[in-house]
């Protein structure tokens, strides 16, 4: 374990974070050190259960699992149920087995990631799929520790996509407030946001690379992928394939030659109420005169991405 990345990974599973999670903990590059959760996709509950249900059928049981936020730093969790690409109950479209003998953390989420990052020899890197709430909080309450963050790797935002409203993304706007704390910080960061992610598209043929793999994590995989193909496409937009937007932001921790076409650039994340209220602000025209402190990505080796996926399920059970 000694030449692998310190990482811990803060998330709201969701079917594509059940991806960035295999392709974190199958990877040999990667030591993932905890697994934090963040109310988002689903309510903490829900989100709590899908993270256990993912480590217990994929054979990973040596991973603190630790609850966070059950909502926004300031602004109300504005979500309903029904809600969202993710279906009832987060990851619609798999029957995990009803006995999972795996626990959550008696310690909270920012607890655990100031025990591992003040504990690691290395620094750490923080990958962030879903809200980020939980990172927002941990950076304003142990300032002393930012020195140890290697970087801080997220999907959110969005710079020309535009799938709602402009500069609009789910996990960037929902806690804004912890948003701006994550890119003021100064800790580097990279954000992978709409404009890669949803040039980084699976289609059916994948999901029979999936089940060729012949174990449970890629059968999983594969039936998850397939129900959230139908859910997205249906909720969202319909560009003959479908994202698998956080396991975007583990790849380039993994292998940053994945990464073909990113920019550092101004983001500005506007809290007042408005159209933009939550939005990345990317500027992309350098105009601002601000100091860059975002590295957007723009676009990524899907094949490379994709071959990283399937070799990272292919070393679970
Ligand atoms: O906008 C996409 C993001 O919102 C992803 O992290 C997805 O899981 C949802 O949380
Ligand atoms: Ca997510």
């Amino acid at each position: 374990m000694e030449d692998r990345i310190p990482v811990i990974i803060d998330c709201d599973p969701g079917h594509d974070d059940m991806v960035a999670l295999v392709l974190a903990l199958g990877s040999e590059k990667l030591d993932v050190k905890a697994i934090t959760n963040v109310a988002g996709n689903k309510v903490m509950e829900k989100v709590n259960r899908n993270t256990l249900n993912i480590l217990n059928y994929c054979g990973v049981d040596h991973v603190p699992v630790a609850a966070g936020a059950e909502r926004p730093i300031v602004r109300e969790y504005a979500r309903k149920d029904t809600d969202g690409c993710h279906g009832a109950t987060g990851l619609d479209g798999f029957d995990f087995p009803k006995e999972n003998p795996l626990r959550l953390s008696e310690k909270r989420a920012i607890e655990v990631m100031a025990d591992v990052v003040r504990n690691s020899e290395k620094k750490v890197t923080f990958i962030c799929t879903g809200p980020l709430t939980n990172m927002g909080l941990f950076l304003r309450a142990f300032p002393d520790l930012h020195e140890k963050i290697e970087r801080i790797s997220i999907m959110g935002g969005t710079c020309h996509f535009i799938l709602t409203e402009p500069f609009m993304e789910f996990n960037t706007y929902l806690d804004a407030e912890a948003t701006k704390i994550v890119f003021e910080s100064g800790i580097p960061l990279t954000m992978y946001g709409y404009d890669v992610t949803y040039s980084v598209l699976y289609h059916e043929d994948f999901l029979e690379k999936l089940e060729n793999i012949g174990n449970q994590t890629g059968d999983m995989m594969a039936k998850l992928l397939k129900e959230f193909m139908g859910l997205h496409n249906r909720v969202w937009i319909d560009l003959g394939g479908a994202p698998v937007h956080d396991a975007c932001a583990v790849s380039g921790v993994i292998d940053p030659s994945v990464i073909t076409k990113s920019e550092m650039m101004y983001v500005q994340i506007p809290l007042q109420s408005g159209p933009l209220s939550g939005a990345t602000v990317c500027d992309y025209a350098h105009r601002s005169g601000k100091p860059a402190n975002v590295e957007v990505v723009f676009a990524m080796d899907n094949e490379k991405f994709f071959d990283m996926v399937l070799k990272s399920a292919s070393n679970l059970k």
